[in-house]
């Protein structure tokens, strides 16, 4: 009779130059993961961190248009990258290294050795945190992170509507398999105030609060939509940076809190 194989153990490769690297994930894509990823990065920098933030977007990065970052990054021997800084951050993304408008026409293996290249000859420097922007989906992007790089943690984030949640719940299940630690969820577009001060919840209710507690996880809070949040999306300035004392960077202040907290 022939043995069982053992189970596969993936061999996980830190990042180097960070202490800790924590994903910030959806299953579903314009939900908000990249505008909260950067916000969220900046609100850690406000705690006294060192952030690096790394655009795992391969197929439509944006951190080039969110921090308005247009320089190429610079490699002094060929191999390895130095990363971009911009505003104290140190940056890297596909977006810097191609012309915006060109479509990323890659299949598969190509983007596996796109991320291998971000996550291990970038010359990230010093930092305590580096907080990864990822592309939806559970495809390749996700498998090499959650397969192959080491991860302190992974931040899902979702839109409380019903399409939506099926995906957080897919992915909770991925990272679950893989063993990433899943540090909480946080709820996007919760509501919206109109001028008459009422308060529209156009993507439903509570959903997200509800997964989390349905699958045992932290629930790390409402952002509403917010048009100061977007603008500054839009103007490459995040507002946790431009406007710490705004109310929507008090709630990202909040959550980022509580992300340092759990590496201590
Ligand atoms: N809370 C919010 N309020 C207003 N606009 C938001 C909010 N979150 C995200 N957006 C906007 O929604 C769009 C999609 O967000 P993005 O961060 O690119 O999502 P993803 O990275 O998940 O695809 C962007 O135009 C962004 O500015
Ligand atoms: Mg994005």
């Amino acid at each position: 009779m022939s043995q069982k194989p053992p189970p596969k153990q993936f061999i996980k490769t830190p990042i180097m130059g960070t202490k800790y690297t924590v994903l910030v994930s959806s299953a579903k894509g314009g939900v908000g993961k990249s505008t909260i990823a950067v916000n969220l990065a900046f609100a850690l920098q406000k705690l006294g961190l060192k952030i690096g933030i790394l655009d795992a977007d391969v197929y439509g990065p944006s951190l080039p248009k969110l921090l308005n970052l247009k320089e190429k990054p610079k490699s002094e021997d060929n191999k390895s990258i130095i990363p971009l800084e911009k505003f104290g951050a140190q940056c890297m993304s596909m977006g810097f290294l191609i012309d915006e408008q060109t479509p990323m026409m890659w299949r598969g293996p190509m983007v596996i050795s796109a991320i291998k290249t971000m996550t291990q000859k970038v010359l990230w420097k010093d930092r305590d945190i580096i907080i990864i922007d990822m592309p939806p989906g559970t495809g390749d992007t996700q498998l090499t992170f959650v397969q192959e790089v080491k991860i302190d943690g992974a931040i899902i984030v979702s839109t409380p509507q019903e399409l939506a949640l099926l995906d957080v719940k897919r992915g909770i299940q991925m990272f679950e398999k893989t063993g990433v630690k899943i540090l909480g969820l946080i709820d996007n577009m919760s509501m919206f105030k109109g001028d008459d001060g009422k308060k529209y919840k156009i993507f439903g209710e509570s959903g997200v609060k509800k997964t989390a507690k349905e699958f045992n996880k932290e629930f790390l809070g409402y952002l509403p939509l917010s048009e100061d949040l977007r603008a500054s999306a839009d103007n490459g300035e995040p507002l946790t940076k431009s406007k710490p004392d705004h109310e929507i960077s008090k709630l990202f202040k909040s959550i980022a809190e509580r992300i340092k907290q759990s590496f201590q």
